[in-house]
């Protein structure tokens, strides 16, 4: 893969840069801004080399169109608080405000454009329309560097098309993502455990079947419990359960104590009636949820023997928070698993939004913790050991 350097002089060229921006917001209040400032590095080097850096990225899922919710606005302000210098803001992707911002950069500024899913080119399935807007996005540039790991696992047009456009390089933090991640997949050191959380089954699946080939120990915990308990024949009460995933589950299962490969299910639980912050949550072992009730954390005996498992690993990937961390009162098993992880000697990564979220609002200190990753499911892929279409085109 090319980087940075390969591109020659980048002094007066303008440099279309792709950078994962998506955010958490609470209105227009970002809730989290690491992925902001794991993209400041890059940006960085292309303003001091002189470039006209030119920010691509997206905000959630708008369908196409413009929606004011998902407006990149106020995170060209916070780009710009972080790099102590203006950021234009293009109020759309290709048109005539784009245009005009980027006639208007001078050596070393930075411009960032709106929302690149506002235009249905962007995410289209159909090579031509994706194609017919990555050459708009492709003319408003001289180069272009991927940087957005978040997305690399997506064929979209300012990820995939732009890249086969122009001359093209990976930015430091895809490079430093995949340096990272690959201490996983490629002779991990053992005992190599895996957590898994969030609330979906589904989503994870792939990731499951590919680690059983891999791990020495995966440790379950978030929605995803359920399912499991389900498939194990206990009730689950209220809790998230994906029914029609409870077979494939149990495939797992058998797969897993076939081949030797250790599954770990919480012992106990908090569970309550409501997902709301002044719920009375109760203990309960994982096997006798009330019916009445939904386990929404894993309980002080499960933290512990959590952290057994992870303090005696060498390698140790979490993805995914394992309970409803965003309330205090739900928290304690994300937390402890998070201070496991501070506290053990091994290299240690962190992906999927939602943990690397956990970690900074939990106030962690993220210098306990081996690499956080950019990436959700970008980060399942990379570990599923899919090819990644956003790094696949640099290869080409
Ligand atoms: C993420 O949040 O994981 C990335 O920004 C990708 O977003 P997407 O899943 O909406 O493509």
């Amino acid at each position: 893969m090319k980087t940075i350097k390969d591109l020659g002089d980048l002094r007066g060229k303008r440099v279309l840069v792709r950078c994962d921006l998506n955010v958490p917001l609470d209105g227009t209040v970002i809730t989290d801004d690491g992925r902001i400032r794991a993209s400041l590095p890059t940006i960085k080097s292309l303003t001091s080399a002189g470039a006209r850096v030119i920010v691509m990225a997206h905000l959630g899922r708008p369908k196409g169109a413009p929606e004011e919710r998902f407006s990149l606005a106020p995170v060209a302000q916070r780009l710009g608080d972080l790099l102590g210098a203006p950021v234009a803001f293009a109020v759309d992707t290709v048109g005539s405000s784009a245009q005009t911002v980027v006639a208007g950069l001078g050596d070393g500024d930075v411009a960032l454009l709106e929302n690149l899913r506002f235009n249905p080119g962007e995410t289209s399935k159909d090579d031509g329309a994706r194609g017919a807007f990555a050459d708009e996005l492709a003319a408003l540039g001289d180069a272009y560097v991927s940087d957005g790991f978040g997305v690399v696992h997506r064929k979209q047009a300012s990820v995939y098309d732009v890249a086969k456009r122009l001359p093209s390089a990976v930015g430091g933090l895809v490079l430093t993502e995949v340096e990272a991640l690959s201490r996983a997949t490629d002779n991990p050191e053992r005992p190599y455990v895996v957590i898994l959380g969030g609330s979906k089954v589904s989503d994870k699946l792939g990731v499951i079947s590919h680690l059983l080939d891999k791990a020495d120990c995966l440790l379950i915990g978030g929605g995803m419990v359920y399912t499991f308990l389900a498939a194990q024949g206990h009730e689950v009460g209220r809790s998230l359960l994906e029914a029609d995933q409870i077979n494939q589950v149990k495939e797992y299962l058998e797969r897993a104590a076939t081949m030797g490969v250790e599954i770990v299910l919480p012992i106990d639980l908090v569970v309550a009636d409501d997902i709301k912050p002044d719920a009375s949550p109760v203990i309960v072992r994982a096997n006798a949820i009330p019916h009445d009730l939904m386990g929404l954390d894993i309980g002080p005996e499960s933290r512990e023997l959590f952290r057994e498992k992870i303090l005696a690993a060498k390698t140790v990937v979490w993805n995914g928070p394992v309970g409803v961390f965003e309330l205090p009162i739900f928290a304690g098993g994300t937390r402890a698993v998070a201070q496991a992880l501070v506290d053990s000697d091994a290299f240690s990564i962190v992906g999927g939004g939602d943990s690397a979220a956990a970690v900074r609002l939990l106030g962690l200190d993220i210098n306990g913790f081996g690499h956080i990753s950019t990436g959700g499911g970008a980060s399942l892929e990379f570990l599923e050991g899919k090819t990644l279409p956003g790094i696949a085109v640099l290869e080409g």
